[in-house]
């Protein structure tokens, strides 16, 4: 991976939960590149071994294990590894977090005629424990960790979170309303965290992706065939720059907001990464 600038991290201890994703395994080599001690947390432990791996084998530092971001204990336990290996937590991305298709509805717009036919998922049938499951994913599993790792970094020089936000939560996307009230709440307790522990010496911004390809929306963009889906074309025509992001340029803003020497006086901001899509009127 080619970096543009490196901030010194050096001996920063790192924490990044859904660190075996598509994402959030970049970001922790990146800043592993930057002589960071990363530890990859994920509810998949082979993978999030395997992430820590490579980039050992890159000749960096850094552990995976095991952590389910619902749960309070698994995240302590989790903690307490991190804190024999490496000492208290500098930095927490808050990466894990995801869509599910039983809390997609299947048409954009309610369709009458569909109504009630076998098969079909109006609003009217998305179950509310699907619909929790996606809200807590992102929500809960972002409160859970700050709950536990943020403790380390009261009044620690630098120390500061970052929390994964979304399109969605400046204007919902069609079909997945779980997922954009949650992405929406993660904005919004972004700023009320950054507000609560600014005299404690603990930043907390966030990033909002536009629109990038990978496991997560795959079934969403792409047809089983290969070729684009509906959807896909729409993203596209909204998207001034005209593409999906390289999940490599998500890495300049992660960088500058988790450098304290780059942003020491940036707090509760949600920052969009999207080739213009938020900024678009679609006219
Ligand atoms: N890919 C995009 O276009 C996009 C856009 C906007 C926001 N995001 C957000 O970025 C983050 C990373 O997305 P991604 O595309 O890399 O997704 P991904 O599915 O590749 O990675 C998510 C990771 O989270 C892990 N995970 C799931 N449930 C967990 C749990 N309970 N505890 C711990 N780990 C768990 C998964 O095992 C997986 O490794 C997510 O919060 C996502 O909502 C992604």
């Amino acid at each position: 991976m080619k970096l543009s600038y490196k901030p010194n991290l050096k001996g920063k201890v790192v924490v990044i939960t859904g660190g075996a994703g598509v994402l959030c395994s970049m970001f922790a080599k990146a800043i592993a590149m930057c002589q960071a001690k990363v530890a990859v947390l994920d509810l998949n432990e082979d993978k999030a071994k395997e992430i820590a791996m490579d980039i050992v084998n890159m000749g960096y530092q850094a552990i995976g294990v095991k952590c389910n971001v619902l749960e309070k204990e698994s995240i302590e336990e989790a903690h307490q590894v991190i804190l024999k290996k490496y000492g208290k937590c500098d930095i927490l991305i808050n990466g894990a977090g995801g869509n599910n298709p039983k809390a997609t509805t299947d048409d954009e717009f309610f369709n009458k005629e569909k109504f009630g036919q076998n098969g079909n998922k109006s609003f009217f049938d998305l179950d509310p424990v699907s619909f929790n499951f996606v809200f807590g994913l992102n929500f809960t599993g972002t409160l859970l960790p700050t709950q536990i790792f943020a403790q380390d970094m009261i009044e620690k020089e630098g120390s500061n979170i970052i929390n994964i936000s979304s399109m969605n939560a400046f204007k919902p996307l069609t079909k997945i309303p779980a997922y954009s009230a949650a992405k929406a709440a993660i904005s919004n307790f972004t700023q009320w965290l950054a507000v609560y522990f600014a005299k404690s010496g603990i930043r907390v911004n966030a990033m909002a992706p536009g629109f990038f390809s990978t496991e997560q929306n795959k079934n969403l963009l792409w047809n089983s065939d290969g070729t684009p889906t509906p959807r896909t074309h729409k993203i596209l025509n909204n998207t001034p720059m005209g593409r999906f992001g390289e999940a490599e340029e998500l890495i300049g803003t992660l960088f500058w907001l988790i450098d304290n020497d780059a942003s020491s006086f940036v707090t509760g901001v949600v920052v969009p990464i999207d080739g213009g899509f938020s900024a678009y009127s679609g006219v």
